[in-house]
């Protein structure tokens, strides 16, 4: 496996021509959540400000990332269609932030999350949150989120995986 070379990598808005290889991406790196091809459809339609691919060299793509306005501590259960997006949201929820191994330790992931906090405030919204799966809240903490423990979120993150964690990061 090739370590993608870093200085070729740039996010830019996600596209429809782009959903294969986002999915074939999402089916590499996520083995134990599979989302449907409708899932990603739908976030693209509802939310494109919120959807971002990393391209490399020769248009290649190595992740992607998918966020929109939600309700807080109200998150979407996994494999889901949402419907539509709430009037009055009180979150930016941040649904997955996923690279290939080979685009891993390259900043990316950090500039995406900081691109997306820009994303929020233009669209007014006070936090960022997300559920934490793989092990991944170290990497949410080092990027200013906190687990919140909560009784009552609980039985929803379990529906995840047994180690799913709600995290939030305060914006303003
Ligand atoms: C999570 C993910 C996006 C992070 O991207 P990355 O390129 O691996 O992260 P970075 O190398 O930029 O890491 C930034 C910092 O977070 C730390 N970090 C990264 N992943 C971590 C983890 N799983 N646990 C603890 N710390 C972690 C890094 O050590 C680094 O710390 P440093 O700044 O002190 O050097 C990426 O690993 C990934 O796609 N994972 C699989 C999909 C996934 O789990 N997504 C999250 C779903 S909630």
């Amino acid at each position: 496996m090739q370590a993608a070379n870093e200085n070729t990598l740039k996010w830019r808005r996600m596209e429809a021509g782009d959903l294969a290889s986002v999915t074939d991406i999402a089916a590499d790196v996520h083995t134990d959540f599979h989302e449907d091809d409708i899932v990603f459809l739908e976030r693209l339609k509802l939310y494109p400000d919120g959807c971002l691919v990393l391209e490399g060299a020769a248009g290649r793509l190595f992740g992607y990332a998918i966020s929109h306005p939600w309700l807080l501590y109200s998150m979407p259960a996994l494999n889901s269609a949402l419907g539509r997006l709430p009037d009055a949201p009180t979150t930016y929820y941040l649904h997955d932030i996923a690279l290939l191994p080979q685009s891993r330790g390259t900043g990316s992931a950090g500039t995406v999350v900081s691109i997306l906090v820009g994303q929020a405030v233009e669209a007014g919204l006070s936090t960022m949150s997300l559920v934490a799966v793989n092990g991944s809240a170290g990497f949410w903490q080092k990027n200013g989120f906190k687990i919140v423990s909560r009784a009552d979120l609980q039985p929803k993150l379990k529906t995840y995986s047994d180690d799913a964690c709600f995290m939030l990061r305060q914006l303003q």
